[in-house]
């Protein structure tokens, strides 16, 4: 199975070719989406040339040492000479990046992370996310459609949020022409329900006797019922993990997941962050 190669045709896999850069990076562009969903802009030429869908950055939310561990956040989107970043504010580190204006300067470390299978000829990709789970697989969609030519009806993208309110989440994807299907947990848009019993539910209605790929980051809970749901499908099923990650370069283990059935564990942020559903233990 092949997987995504970079401006440099270097992938993951590829020994030696893939770098780690840590420039100083500069907020160019900040919106806040919603009260508590930012959007920014950075330049870092080296890292918007390197990032392939599934990294993500280390970035040092402050100056100071507290908080001590740099914040991960995975790239939602690569222009030229820029990334983006959109994430939810949840506590003091993410308030920070928040309160940042243009101009201001971070330290950061990227683009670090494995990236994704790509899907076979005869394969739907179908993209799951749960709220601000969508950045990797926004941008590995883009990427399918800009870089490996994948018609954009071969892509459906499920995603899973609070209420309406939140639809701005989806904005981006929208863009990409894409079949966009949501799921709120209070009814007020799409599925009423959870993004996963959606998928249950189109996968019975239309999908049962498609080739698919499915690719999906979100909360713990959603990739744990997603995961069952693969298996018992035996739907080839890509989970990109967003846990707590306090080094993000191997070598606290703060980030270990336990692969399936032995007694031994990955790194999330040297490993990882995509694993395949039946590897892992969530
Ligand atoms: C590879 C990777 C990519 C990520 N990409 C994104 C992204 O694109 N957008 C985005 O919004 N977030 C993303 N995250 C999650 C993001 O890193 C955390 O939300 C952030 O580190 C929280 O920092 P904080 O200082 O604001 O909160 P903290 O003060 O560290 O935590 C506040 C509260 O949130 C909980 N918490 C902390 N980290 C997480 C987490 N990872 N998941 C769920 N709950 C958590 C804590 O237990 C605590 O209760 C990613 C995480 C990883 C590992
Ligand atoms: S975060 Fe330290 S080993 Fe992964």
């Amino acid at each position: 199975m092949a997987v995504l190669q970079d401006k440099s045709g270097a992938s993951p896999g590829s020994q030696g070719a893939r770098m780690i850069f840590n420039p100083p990076v500069e907020l160019v562009e900040k919106e806040m989406l919603l009260p508590d969903l930012c959007r920014l802009k950075l330049h870092a030429p080296l890292i918007a040339k390197r990032a392939l869908p599934g990294n993500f950055v280390q970035i040092k939310v402050s100056d100071s040492l507290d908080p001590v561990f740099r914040r991960p956040m995975s790239i939602h989107n690569c222009e030229d000479e820029t990334f983006e970043m959109v994430f939810r504010v949840i506590g003091r580190g993410t308030q920070l990046l928040a309160e940042a204006l243009p101009g201001r300067k971070f330290d950061c470390l990227g683009p670090l992370g494995n990236t994704f299978e790509i899907p076979e000829t005869d394969e739907t990709a179908v993209m799951i996310a749960g709220g601000v789970g969508l950045p990797p697989l926004y941008f590995l969609s883009r990427f399918l459609i800009e870089r490996h030519r994948i018609e954009p009806s071969r892509v459906l993208f499920l995603l899973g949020i609070r209420d309406k309110t939140e639809l701005i989440v989806g904005a981006d994807a929208e863009k990409l022409g894409v079949e966009m299907k949501y799921s709120t947990d209070d009814g007020t848009h799409g599925f009423h329900g959870f993004v996963t019993a959606l998928f249950e539910d189109i996968y019975a209605r239309r999908l049962r006797n498609s080739k698919m790929r499915v690719y999906s980051c979100g909360p713990t809970p959603m990739m744990q019922a997603l995961s069952r749901i693969a298996l018992s499908f035996k739907l080839p099923c890509q989970l990109s993990l967003e846990g707590a990650m306090p080094c993000g370069v191997g070598t606290c283990l703060g980030c270990a997941v336990k692969l399936r059935a032995k007694d031994e564990y990955l790194r999330v942020c040297q490993e990882g962050p995509v694993f395949n559903a039946e590897e892992i233990e969530l």
